[in-house]
């Protein structure tokens, strides 16, 4: 190791120190969500199995809660997705490709090895926009043999070489295997500012040829996507990105940033991708941003997101920025399509949290006592007879159904997130997940969910329902998943 890197690795253990005293005293920390071990985090990046152990590596900035470090590749690792561990920082932006950040990318399991690919952020000096001017985004092939240790690193596409038609934002690389060959999408934001996803093949992972734009037909869509995705699930193929700059409606496109997908089919001798149906988002609640997906070895489809969103200021922020932390990622979801709908649920895993279940009868005509309590727990509500009714929870959140609308909404805890709110003609189950400072909701059985985080007083664990809906309740309070090294 150099002396410069062991200098700089000295200075970011005692700025760690620091944040872990106060992340320590901090009762918003999640008890089964994955959380950065101190700072930042955002994208989930080179999601993973290999010979049984998950990994999960994130946009990590270590020595700043805010936001202000460099980007890392923080890594965790899992038996179950349930119980991660910490594991050593896997990359530094300590390349001259890569010294304004190791921005996302994603990983390839391929004969025992995984090849991650991701975007080498450097930013030149001088005076830039840094869209038109001014930023190189570097494609980047890493090789490890055990997810830890890495055994090769090198830049495969330079910026230098991207098409002229795009600005300075072009990354995130996806890479996947489809007939015998390798194929990389790109997110980008075209000199036009329309949002793109530009492919490139490969026979050997290290050649990349430009193929043109997999998909960039929708110009309602915004000026840029990030983060895209591409899989088939159920015999469907699906699209994924993020996109910036979509007009909001009624209801839906409510928050500063999107993500959603399309589903449609793939000519591959044109290697272009027609959607068949119209760009969904993925969650409608506040904090969900950058999915990414993975299959692993068993076959299933997984999906894990940042449960934040960049940006959302003046409009709602994240109060743990002054704790030592901010962020986390959603819990795993499993992605199906079934009669042509995509749904996502929460993993069958998560049942090993379960501990103290009860149940619950609400009707109206019941003398309805509020017993149960709870701070970290997951209820599932089937609803027996159709009815208007909300449910009021931890210290000013409520999730309220009304005649044919669900509402999620958030008081003063919500540090400005007011309400969300879904079109909704029939509802028939919801189960959700309440955090120390989340709650992912899971809307008859996945066919929508809406995922936020809120920041209620410490303590305050009250349940109460009202209305004139018959509900069937069950709860259970959720054991602590989630160990950092401290
Ligand atoms: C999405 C994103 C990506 C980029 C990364 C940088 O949240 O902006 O496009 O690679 O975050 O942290």
């Amino acid at each position: 190791m150099s002396v410069e890197m062991s200098k700089y690795l000295q200075e970011l253990a005692k700025k760690q120190e620091e944040l872990k005293v106060k992340i320590k005293k901090d009762h918003w920390r999640l008890a089964y969500h994955l959380m950065p071990t101190t700072g930042w985090m955002n994208d989930p990046n080179g999601l993973c199995q290999l010979n049984g152990t998950y990994h999960f590596y994130h946009q990590y900035g270590p020595a700043s809660a805010t936001g202000e470090d460099v980007i890392h590749w923080g890594h965790k690792t899992s038996k179950d997705l349930v119980h991660f561990q910490d594991e050593e920082i896997f990359l530094y932006p300590n390349h001259s490709y890569d010294r304004d950040g190791v921005y996302s990318g994603s990983a390839l399991v391929k004969d025992g090895k995984i090849h991650f690919f991701y975007t080498g952020n450097v930013k030149l000096e001088g005076d830039h926009d840094y869209t038109f001017s001014g930023r190189e985004q570097n494609t980047v092939h890493v090789v490890s043999e055990d997810g830890f240790k890495i055994n090769s690193q090198k830049v495969v596409i330079p910026h230098a070489t991207y098409p002229k038609e795009f600005t300075n934002h072009i990354r995130d690389p996806k890479v996947f295997e489809k007939n015998g060959e390798y194929w990389m999408l790109l997110g980008a934001r075209t000199r036009d500012n329309e949002g793109k996803i530009p492919l490139f093949k490969s026979n050997d992972l290290d050649d990349w040829s430009y193929q043109g734009n997999f998909f960039g037909d929708d110009f309602s869509l915004g000026f840029m996507w990030e983060c895209p995705d591409f899989f088939e699930v159920d015999n469907q193929e699906v699209l994924v990105f993020s996109p910036q700059g979509v007009n909001g409606s009624d209801f839906e496109f409510q928050n500063v940033y999107q993500s959603g997908y399309m589903l449609g089919n793939v000519d591959w001798q044109q290697a272009k991708f027609k959607q068949s149906g119209k760009f969904i988002e993925f969650d409608r609640g506040f904090d969900f941003y950058a999915p990414q997906t993975f299959e692993d070895e068993q076959g299933r489809r997984i999906l894990i997101a940042w449960m934040g969103i960049g940006d959302t200021m003046p409009e709602y922020s994240y109060p743990t920025a002054n704790k030592g932390w901010q962020h986390a990622a959603t819990l795993p979801r499993e992605i199906t399509v079934t009669k042509g709908k995509l749904y996502q649920k929460p993993l069958k895993e998560y049942e090993v949290l379960r501990c103290r279940e009860e149940k619950y009868h609400y009707e109206k005509s019941l003398k309805n006592e509020q017993f149960l309590k709870g701070e970290v727990y997951e209820m599932c509500i089937e609803i027996l007879e159709q009815g208007n009714f909300a449910i009021k929870m931890r210290e000013d959140t409520v999730l309220q159904y009304n005649n044919g609308v669900l509402t999620l909404q958030h008081g003063p805890s919500g540090f400005g997130r007011n309400k969300r709110q879904i079109e909704l003609k029939e509802l028939e189950k919801i189960q959700l997940f309440m955090d120390k400072s989340s709650i992912e909701i899971f809307i008859n059985d996945g066919e929508y969910v809406m995922t936020s985080r809120f920041f209620p007083k410490n303590g305050c664990d009250f349940i109460e329902f009202t209305g004139d809906a018959h509900l069937l309740i069950k709860k259970w309070n959720l054991n602590k998943a989630i160990s950092t090294k401290d």
